[in-house]
């Protein structure tokens, strides 16, 4: 065998060792909810990491062990920085020293519901520009089947690198749940696929490293198909679940009692809870990017459409209530004071990002009402024209018209918030167990 064949061969053993002993230097493209965890659980498994963002704020605050991400706690990053196993940089020259990189930057939709891969191809691009042999990349933002392969894939190849010999390509899709204390990173099991089967078997080997359970599969398009799916699937089944609460609702029919009896069968059955709408970075986009991609191949994706019709029309039923509740005591909608109990898009955690409480706040306004909101983990909310500041319940309730729960927090007082009501819509069943007229459930 000459010296040029042999050559691919060492590479991965190279890198395979570098893996095994943790002294490959490992890269987090994108510092995020997503990024900065996995950072810090490299970090912790005794890897010296590099985290890559584009926003200088976000490297400085890395660099200080301040965390901005609610599952990261500053007393877990501080001292991962400061015995220098975990740095943050905005210069992407440091791809020259790293022999992995995971890429978990944001894929939004644009306004016309396309798949915004802009950060994906920009990230892609900056890596292009450092790129050398022996590295192993692995996409981590959610996307459509294929973009591994036929966005990706094609920016790396132009530096003449050959995949599966000289460098390694993988998709594995994040399954963060921000908030959840029983599953983060470290135990969520890291499904991957790779463009061949040695990119497949180098992703596996890296996540062993640092995470407990690891899902190969065959191609990175299955990857990419697995996190569609899942999303999908729980976007599909709240959309259904939303649609029972609006029958429920013509029939007077309590939901959650519904759905809590129906749980109790012990197989075929899996609930899903009615709600304001859908939020978040994951839920309400990524189903678009399948049926983005399903369209150019001649499918439509109908439950998607559905669902995301149903799950849109949410805020409006709550705005429905609302105006009902406040007419049935006799007080118009406009001119009156509706407080809002949690703008962030679940329950605990302080991402705003495509939350139903920006859509009924501004539905609100539009209707003429005085808004405002309590939030302990929002303190400050400017978008869409919004530019207000959060009140504490015990201030803000006694004066309000109605009270909205839209994210039960656990750290509202829903006992005293009772009390102090006039009126309260609930739509996320946070009231369960208190009897009283001034309450409206979803
Ligand atoms: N947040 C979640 O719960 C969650 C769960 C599963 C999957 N995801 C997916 O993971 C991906 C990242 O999501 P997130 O919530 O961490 O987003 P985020 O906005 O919190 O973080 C993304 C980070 O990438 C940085 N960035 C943007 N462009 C960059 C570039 N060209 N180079 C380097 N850094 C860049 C941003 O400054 C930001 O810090 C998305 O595809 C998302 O759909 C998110």
């Amino acid at each position: 065998m000459s010296q040029v064949q042999m050559a691919p061969a060492a590479t991965a053993a190279m890198l395979e060792e570098k893996i095994r002993s943790r002294r490959a230097r490992v890269g987090i493209v994108g510092l995020g909810y997503v990024g900065l965890p996995l950072a810090v659980e490299f970090a912790r498994a005794g890897f010296s990491v590099t985290g890559i963002d584009v926003s200088s704020a976000k490297t400085d605050r890395v660099n200080a062990g301040d965390s901005y991400v609610g599952d990261v706690p500053s007393d877990v990053l501080k001292p991962l920085v400061e015995s220098g196993k975990l740095r943050a940089t905005a210069d992407f020259s440091a791809v020259l020293e790293l022999d992995t990189i995971n890429v978990c930057v944001p894929t939004p939709l644009r306004k016309t519901k396309d798949p915004d891969m802009s950060y994906i191809v920009s990230a892609s691009q900056e890596i292009a520009r450092y790129f050398h042999a022996g590295l192993l990349v692995i996409l981590e933002s959610t996307t459509y089947p294929g973009t591994t392969d036929e966005l990706v894939l094609p920016m790396l190849s132009k530096s003449g690198l050959e995949v599966g010999q000289d460098f390694f390509l993988c998709f594995s899709p994040e399954r963060v749940d921000p908030g959840n204390p029983k599953f983060q990173t470290v135990n969520i099991p890291k499904v991957v696929g790779g463009v061949t089967p040695m990119c497949t078997e180098m992703g596996r080997l890296f996540y062993a490293q640092a995470l407990e359970h690891v899902v190969p599969v065959s191609s990175t398009q299955v990857a990419e198909m697995v996190k569609l799916l899942e999303n999908t699937f729980r976007m599909i089944n709240i959309g259904l679940a939303n649609e029972i609460a609006l029958m429920c609702d013509r029939m007077g029919i309590n939901v959650w009692e519904v759905i809590d009896a129906a749980a109790t069968k012990p197989f075929g059955f899996m609930p899903f809870y009615p709600g304001p709408g859908l939020g978040g970075h994951c839920i309400p986009i990524d189903p678009f990017y399948l049926s983005w991609k399903t369209k150019q191949a001649g499918i439509e994706a109908r439950f998607i459409e559905l669902a995301g019709y149903i799950n849109g029309q949410m805020p409006h039923f709550v705005l429905s209530k609302v105006q009902n509740a406040l007419n049935d005591a006799a007080k118009p909608l406009k001119g009156s004071r509706v407080h809002i109990m949690g703008v962030a898009y679940k329950r605990n955690i302080d991402d705003v990002r495509e939350s139903p409480a920006l859509d009924l706040l501004l539905l609100l306004r539009q209707r003429g009402a005085e808004v405002s909101y309590s939030d302990p983990f929002v303190p400050v909310l400017q978008m869409d024209g919004l530019d207000l500041r959060a009140e504490s319940p015990a201030e803000a309730a006694p004066g309000a018209d109605c009270i909205v729960i839209v994210t039960d927090h656990a750290a509202f007082d829903y006992q005293s918030l009772v009390k102090q009501a006039s009126l309260i819509v609930d739509t996320r069943n946070a009231l369960k167990g208190f009897q009283s007229d001034k309450i409206v459930r979803l």
